[in-house]
């Protein structure tokens, strides 16, 4: 993707955004974005149509032997289908109808559960029931003033001494960025352990097309009280 066209992608994100935001539906967006798309997609802006290095490499690093894998905010569907072509069951859901059914047609065969759920308003059925959970770059993607929730959302997800690995965007200071994406900051991960988890690791990732911006993967562990 040249720079330019980033550019306008990003400016046609930040304004569906913030008319979003205006509306007082901050994650309403999404499906405007993927229906606007209409199967392009030099149109979606974080398409890889591949899984995110930041979790190939992690997988390297890592005996997985998780059995009941969820990805949250999958978009397109290539961690998803990652985690399950290494043995994993896999549950994966997105807010946006039409992505959930670009996944089910870019992968038809798949073993993957892909579902259309919010992940501000889970069923209870998912409190504390996988192994290992994933996400990668849907916590950035949501303003600050609903990060605690989102935060607590994605923590309740996890089973007692299970996994959560994040990929996302960093900021050095308390200041609110202009976004999407808006970087997590280190207070806000600190959300992480106050609710149970250690962090296990942290690996910084560099994106070669825009390699000033900090990111990483984060790994925490729900501690079994
Ligand atoms: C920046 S994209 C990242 C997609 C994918 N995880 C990746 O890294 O390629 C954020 C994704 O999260 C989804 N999303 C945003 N808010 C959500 C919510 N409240 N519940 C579930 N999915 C959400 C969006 O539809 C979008 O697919």
């Amino acid at each position: 993707m040249n720079e330019e066209h980033r550019k306008n992608l990003m400016q046609n994100v930040k304004k569906l955004a913030s008319e979003a935001q205006e509306d007082g539906d901050p994650t309403a967006w999404f499906e405007k974005l993927y229906l606007d798309a209409n199967g392009d997609i030099s149109k979606i802006p974080w398409a890889k149509m591949t899984p995110h290095p930041a979790l190939e490499d992690w997988l390297i690093q890592t005996n997985f032997t998780y059995k009941n894998a969820l990805v949250i905010g999958c978009g397109l569907g290539d961690d998803a289908e990652k985690l399950a072509s290494i043995g994993a069951s896999v549950t994966a859901f997105d807010i946006s109808p039409r992505a959930i059914s670009w996944c089910n047609t870019r992968f038809s065969h798949s073993s993957v559960n892909y579902v259309v759920a919010d992940l501000l308003t889970l069923e209870s059925r998912w409190k504390q029931s996988f192994d290992f959970v994933f996400e990668s770059r849907t916590i950035q993607a949501l303003p600050i003033d609903i990060r605690n929730k989102v935060i607590n959302a994605v923590a309740n997800l996890v089973s007692p001494g299970g996994t959560l690995l994040i990929v996302t965007r960093l900021r050095d200071t308390e200041d609110i960025p202009e976004g999407p994406p808006w970087a997590v900051s280190e207070l806000e991960l600190s959300q992480f352990h106050q609710l149970g988890f250690q962090e296990v690791s942290r690996t910084p990732y560099i994106d070669a097309n825009q390699p000033t911006i900090k990111q990483a993967s984060i790994e925490y562990q729900s501690v079994v009280l």
